[in-house]
C-alpha cells in the first residue's frame, strides 16, 4: 500500500499554482451529457475522482477522449439508455449526479447508490424530493435507485429544500434544465461550484438564473449545444495550501485562484494573526507573530466550508490556547482526530463540537488517511511535526489533490510518495 513520508519543520516559501475544482468538475463532466453536441471541458484536476466518472461515463455510451491530463472532450450524442447499476459508482459521491443528467436526458435512471467520504450518513431524500416534484416515480431496490418520469417529460415545478444540500441543487438543476416550464428551487446550495455548473449549463443554451443565492429558477429548454468550457479553481485545495503554508510559519503565494472564493478562509486566517495578500487571482499567506486561537463553525457557502475544517483543525492543534470547532454540516467528520492523537495533538470531541488546546510541537507518527481531507489534515500536521510522518491509505488523498507531492516540494516540503514495492522508502513521485 502506497504511503507518503513527510519529514516535518520546514518552512513553505514560493509559489503553488490550483488545479481545476474537483466538485465542480464532477458535476459538469455528467452534465454534459446533457448536450446535443460534442463538449470540450478544460482545466479538469488529474485526479482519481476524474478518472472514475470518466469511467463510468464510458460504461454508460459516452465517448470520452482524453485531449491532455486537464482536458477532456465527451460526445455523448450516440447514447443510448442502459440500466448502469454499476459498482464503479460506490467509488464516491458524486456518481449520484448521475441521476440527475439520465432524468435529464432520457426521463429514467437507474444507478447504483453513491458512496464517497464515510463521515456520518449521506442521505439522498432531498434529491429524491425534487425528482418527484418534478414528476418522476422512483424505487430503490437491492442498492439500485430505479427513477423514471410515465409521461417522459418532467415538468417544471416548485421545490423548498428541507437543508442546503449541495448534491441536491445539482441533481434538480441537470433533471430540470430539458423539463418543460419553470422550476425554482428554494434554499439551494450557494457554493463556487454550483454557479460554474450553472454557467456551464447557460454556456450550452440552458435558462438558469439565480445560481449563487438561494432561490435558483431554471426554465427548461429544449435543446443544449456543445461547448468549450473551464473550470473554476478549487476553492479548497487553495484553502488546503494556505493552511499548509500558516503551520510551517512559511510565506506563500497561491496562484489561480479566485479569491472571492476564499473569503471565509482568509477571514479566519486573518483573525488568527495571520498575513494575506491578496491579488487579482492570486493570494499571498505568511506569518510575522504569534498566532492567537480562534473558534470556528462550519456552514454552507459563504459560511466557513465544511472540506476545511480538518484542515483548519490540524493548523490549531499546533497554536496557543484553546479553540472550538464546531462542524454543524456533517454529524461525524471528526474520525481523523484519533490520527492527530498519535501525533500529539491535545484535542476531545462531543458530538459535532471539537476542543483543540494548542501544543508547541507534533510529533511524527504512522497515520492512517480516514478519507480525502483528513489525509489532506494530517498532511498539514505532518509538515510541521517533529521528525517523520508516515500517511497511509492514500488513494482518499490522491481522488481531491493534484500533484500534491510534487506542490508540496516546489515549496520547500521534504514529502514523498513511497510505494510498498519499493524497499527503503525510495521516492517514487517522479516515476
Ligand atoms: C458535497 O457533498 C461535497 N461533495 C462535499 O465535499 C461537501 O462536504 C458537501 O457538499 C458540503 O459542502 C461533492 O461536491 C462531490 P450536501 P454532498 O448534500 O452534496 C444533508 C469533499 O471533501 N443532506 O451538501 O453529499 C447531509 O446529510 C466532499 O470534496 C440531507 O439531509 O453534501 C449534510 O448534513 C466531502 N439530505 C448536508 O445536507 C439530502 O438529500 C449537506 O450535504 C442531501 C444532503
Amino acid at each position: 500500500m502506497d504511503k507518503f513520508v513527510i519529514s516535518g519543520g520546514h518552512k513553505l516559501k514560493g509559489t503553488v499554482s490550483i488545479s481545476g475544482a474537483k466538485n465542480a468538475a464532477v458535476a459538469i463532466l455528467p452534465a454534459a451529457i446533457l448536450s446535443d453536441g460534442i463538449c470540450r471541458i478544460e482545466n479538469i484536476p488529474a485526479i482519481s475522482d476524474i478518472t472514475l466518472m470518466c469511467r463510468i461515463l464510458r460504461d454508460m455510451g459516452a465517448n470520452i477522449k482524453m485531449i491532455n491530463k486537464n482536458t477532456i472532450e465527451i460526445d455523448p450524442t450516440k447514447m443510448t439508455f442502459r440500466e448502469t447499476p454499476n459498482d464503479l459508482m460506490r467509488g464516491m459521491r458524486a456518481s449520484c449526479y448521475l441521476m440527475g443528467a439520465l432524468l435529464g436526458k432520457f426521463s429514467k435512471a437507474s444507478v447504483c447508490l453513491p458512496g464517497g467520504c464515510d463521515f456520518g450518513t449521506r442521505p439522498i431524500d432531498q434529491h429524491l424530493k425534487g425528482f418527484k416534484a418534478l414528476g418522476a416515480d422512483y424505487n430503490i431496490h437491492s442498492g439500485v435507485i430505479n427513477v423514471k418520469c410515465e409521461d417522459n417529460k418532467l415538468k417544471g415545478t416548485h421545490i423548498y429544500l428541507d437543508v442546503v444540500s449541495v448534491g441536491a441543487t445539482v441533481n434538480i438543476m441537470l433533471a430540470a434544465v430539458k423539463s418543460e416550464g419553470l422550476t425554482v428551487i428554494e434554499n439551494a446550495a450557494k457554493e463556487p461550484h454550483i454557479v460554474d455548473l450553472a454557467n456551464f449549463l447557460n454556456c450550452m443554451g440552458a435558462d438558469i438564473f439565480g445560481a449563487g443565492t438561494d432561490v435558483i429558477k431554471i426554465r427548461g429548454v429544449q435543446e443544449l449545444k456543445g461547448v468549450t468550457y473551464s473550470i473554476i479553481p478549487d476553492q479548497i485545495e487553495a484553502g488546503t495550501y494556505m493552511a499548509a503554508a500558516v503551520v510551517t510559519r512559511g510565506d506563500v503565494t497561491i496562484e489561480n485562484v479566485i479569491p472571492k472564493h476564499l473569503e471565509s478562509i482568509t477571514a479566519k486566517l486573518e483573525e488568527m494573526g495571520v498575513n494575506v495578500e491578496t491579488f487579482d487571482e492570486s493570494i499571498r499567506v505568511f506569518c510575522n507573530k504569534p498566532l492567537k486561537k480562534c473558534n470556528v463553525k462550519t456552514m454552507p457557502h459563504p459560511g466557513f466550508p465544511t472540506d476545511m475544517q480538518p484542515q483548519i483543525t490540524a493548523l490549531l492543534s499546533t497554536v496557543e490556547g484553546t479553540s472550538i470547532v464546531n462542524e454543524a454540516v456533517w454529524d461525524n467528520r471528526f474520525r481523523y482526530i484519533e490520527e492527530l492523537r498519535r501525533m500529539g495533538a491535545k484535542i476531545s470531541v462531543d458530538g459535532r463540537l471539537a476542543v483543540v488546546e494548542g501544543i508547541e510541537t507534533l510529533t511524527g507518527a504512522n497515520v492512517s488517511a480516514t478519507d480525502l481531507r483528513a489525509g489532506a489534515a494530517l498532511i498539514i500536521a505532518g509538515l510541521s511535526a517533529k521528525g517523520k510522518t508516515t500517511i497511509d491509505n492514500i488513494n482518499h488523498i490522491e481522488r481531491g489533490y493534484e500533484n500534491i507531492v510534487e506542490k508540496l516540494t516546489s515549496l520547500g516540503a521534504d514529502i514523498k510518495h513511497v510505494s510498498d514495492i519499493f524497499s527503503n522508502e525510495e521516492d517514487v513521485s517522479g516515476i
